[in-house]
């Protein structure tokens, strides 16, 4: 199989692989062509992805040569048009928001894999890029509230008198809510968290979080372990309580999402009014709405002394890990997707397979597709 590597359009940093990558992929015996200066803003040059196998081509002839076309956002629309029928583009498509995308690529006959598609099971673990930049994420967002913070995050006894610890309050305890824990208690803050799914519960005490539970969170069995949404009557008791726990905090780290729908409002306008000045909101679900009401996706303010940070692409700022990370799921994808000749099938009896296939043959595939764009 050719796999083209695409280079990525607009700010982001990030390759879908690295050259060590591209070492392991040859080894499975996949030619790969990588499009010129793909991994220039990762700090990969085109040389090292020679030295590594790689073949360097220019984008065109990576579209026109290319079996299975890979790039972590989707291709420009531009692009569709050079596309061939039965080529396979792999992407993280999020559906709803590309679904003029799809239509056309499926109108194409192309196959379109989408990696935020890939259910979250035991077995899919590996291939959890969700989970990957989701742990980015996390991460950077708490080193950015630290940095941003006018306080230590730990408790310090000096000459000068003691310094208290800051309180970071964590709304979402999904993937990046939980890396966020960690690494805020890593800096020794104190962390209280929200999240309307119990089974988070232990989660996050282990990880030495003070889990704040509202009584009367729904949950659906059927949903796939993501949360559903709530009642107004839960929803009016959870915003008072995380009014009173916020006003307490320095710092909140905001990371709760719904799946295909805009994500829930749980920092009013007044709860930030009422906020100490200097404290930080870091908005990760801000490309979805955002769960502070005063979030602007992209864009930092300062309100009433309160920044509120609104950023959902963290882990294009740290290109080189969140690409390592991003390339071994895909290799991970790729070994349940070529037989042991490096050939392609696309073998929709595979559970991953037929979860991840948004548009192939002309038809929509994926039950999680039709539910997001609402078809029967
Ligand atoms: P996400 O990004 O969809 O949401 C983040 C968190 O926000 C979730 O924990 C969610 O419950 C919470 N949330 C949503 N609405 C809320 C509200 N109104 N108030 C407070 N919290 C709210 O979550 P992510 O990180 O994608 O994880 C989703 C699910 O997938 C989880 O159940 C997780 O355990 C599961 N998962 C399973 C994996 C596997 O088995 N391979 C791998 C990774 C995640």
């Amino acid at each position: 199989m050719i796999l083209g590597i695409l280079k990525e359009m607009g700010n982001e940093n990030r390759v879908a692989i690295l050259p060590p990558e591209v070492i392991v992929l040859k080894n499975m015996g996949i030619d790969v062509l990588v499009e010129n200066n793909a991994g220039e803003r990762a700090f990969a040059s085109d040389s090292v992805y020679m030295n590594a196998g790689a073949r360097l081509a220019e984008r065109k002839d990576v579209i026109s040569e290319a079996e299975m076309l890979l790039s972590i956002n989707p291709p420009v629309d531009e692009d569709i048009t050079s596309f061939k029928e039965g080529q396979v583009l792999c992407s993280v498509l999020n559906p709803v928001v590309n679904s003029n995308w799809l239509e056309k690529a499926r109108l194409q006959g192309l196959s379109v894999l989408a990696l935020d598609l890939i259910p979250r099971t035991t077995r899919a673990q590996s291939m959890d890029i969700l989970s990957s930049m989701a742990t980015v994420s996390g991460y950077k967002a708490v080193l950015e509230a630290a940095s941003l913070l006018p306080r230590f995050f730990p408790m310090f006894m000096s000459a000068a008198g003691t310094i208290k610890p800051s309180h970071v309050l964590i709304l979402g305890a999904g993937v990046a809510g939980l890396q966020a824990i960690a690494i805020a208690r890593k800096l020794g803050a104190v962390v209280e968290v929200f999240d309307v799914r119990s089974a988070v519960k232990e989660e996050v005490k282990s990880l030495g979080g003070k889990f704040i539970e509202v009584e009367g969170a729904k949950e659906d069995a059927a949903s796939g372990g993501y949360a559903v949404e709530q009642t107004e009557e839960f929803r009016r008791k959870q915003l008072d309580l995380i009014q009173e726990r916020a006003i307490a905090s320095d710092v909140v780290i905001a990371t709760a999402q719904i799946p295909g729908r805009k994500a829930p409002v749980l920092l009013l306008k007044e709860t930030v009014y009422s906020m100490k000045p200097g404290s930080v909101i870091i908005d990760l679900a801000a490309s979805t709405g955002g769960n502070c009401e005063l979030t602007e996706n992209g864009r930092n303010l300062v309100i009433n002394g309160v920044h509120i940070i609104g950023k959902s692409d963290y882990p294009s700022d740290m290109p080189s890990d969140a690409s390592k990370m991003f390339g071994c799921n895909i290799i991970n994808l790729l070994k349940i997707m070529v037989d042991k000749d490096a050939k392609l099938s696309l073998n929709l009896k595979d559970d991953i397979i037929y979860g991840t296939t948004a548009v192939h043959g002309k038809e929509y595939v994926s039950q999680s597709v039709k539910q997001l764009l609402n078809l029967k």
